[in-house]
């Protein structure tokens, strides 16, 4: 798959709300089953300890119980609920390794919603056993979506203005803070800058922000104290840039490698802060 079509997957994910009631094809429940395995045996960019559990809800659990979601969503197949301490690193592996997932199973028609604040812990908690210091930090609904999305998957969509995204100049920059970017002539980084931006994020608050330079790009957040901070004892937009850097790598394959020395550049602002630098072709 080349640069174009893996774009063209990440512009097409949505967050799904409404689901069909129908279990996943065997061929579909075996990939999502290697994915969970390949994600809890294998690392990501900062190797921090984070880990997958998948449940599969039975259809009195996903009716009549409506476990977890407390009925917001609907006709999901079931959860993946991803669990880790709660520190930037082990977050950010967190959302990287869960996009990852989120990626794969859109190029297969599944569809997923990322959750941090609508599901109830304590429905999994009792399921699951946790270690000394780990929390379900997010959880991700799957199943194939509905083909009309119900009620309050238009509302929920309407509420966080799903399909809009910050427009270049707000996210992206050249060099230093001050010179915002509208557009690049490599095509490589323009289509990681796009994958980025077309990220999902905790109620669309979109925190990321990419410096292009010479050899790459730098990734930073801009936090959204309000947001973010100790609504559920931990930093939730880790979690976005995560998923940010599964994007950049989903684009850049091989080409691209970590660093993650901050260039000590000043930001506009205290809310920012340097998260890791994408090489590229170096
Ligand atoms: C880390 C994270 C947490 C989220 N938490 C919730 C949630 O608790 N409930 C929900 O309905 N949607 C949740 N979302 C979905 C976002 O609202 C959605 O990604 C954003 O509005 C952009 O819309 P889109 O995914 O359709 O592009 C979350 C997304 C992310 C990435």
């Amino acid at each position: 798959m080349n640069e174009g079509e893996k774009l063209d997957i990440i512009k097409r994910r949505r967050s799904v709300r409404s689901f069909e009631n129908k279990p996943l094809t065997p061929e579909h429940g075996g990939l999502l089953d290697s994915l969970v395995e390949r994600m809890n045996s294998t690392q990501g960019p900062f190797k921090a300890e984070r880990r997958l559990d998948h449940i599969i809800l039975t259809a009195l659990e996903r009716d009549r119980l409506k476990v977890g979601s407390y009925g917001f969503i609907t006709g999901q197949q079931g959860f993946l609920i991803g669990i880790c301490k709660r520190k930037p690193r082990p977050l950010i592996d967190l959302g990287h390794a869960m996009e990852q997932i989120v990626l794969d199973l859109t190029l297969e028609g599944i569809g997923t919603c990322w959750m941090v604040s609508s599901f109830k812990r304590s429905a999994f908690t009792d399921r699951i056993e946790l270690k000394e210091g780990e929390l379900i930090a997010a959880i991700i609904a799957y199943g194939y979506p509905r083909s009309r999305p119900s009620l309050y998957d238009w509302v929920a969509s309407r509420m966080t203005k799903s399909g809009t995204r910050l427009p270049w100049k707000s996210l992206f920059f050249k060099d230093d803070f001050s010179t915002p970017l509208t557009e690049v002539e490599d095509i490589c980084i323009d289509h990681c800058l796009e994958s980025v931006r077309m990220a999902p994020s905790g109620e669309n608050k979109q925190p990321w922000r990419a410096l292009v330079f010479e050899k790459g790009i730098h990734l930073y957040i801009e936090r959204v104290t309000a947001y973010a901070s100790e609504r559920h004892g931990f930093d939730m937009q880790y979690l976005d840039m995560g998923i940010a850097m599964a994007h950049l790598e989903a684009i850049c394959g091989e080409d691209g490698t970590w660093t993650f020395d901050d260039p000590g550049l000043k930001t506009p602002n205290q809310e920012y802060e340097y998260i890791a630098t994408l090489n590229i072709g170096t």
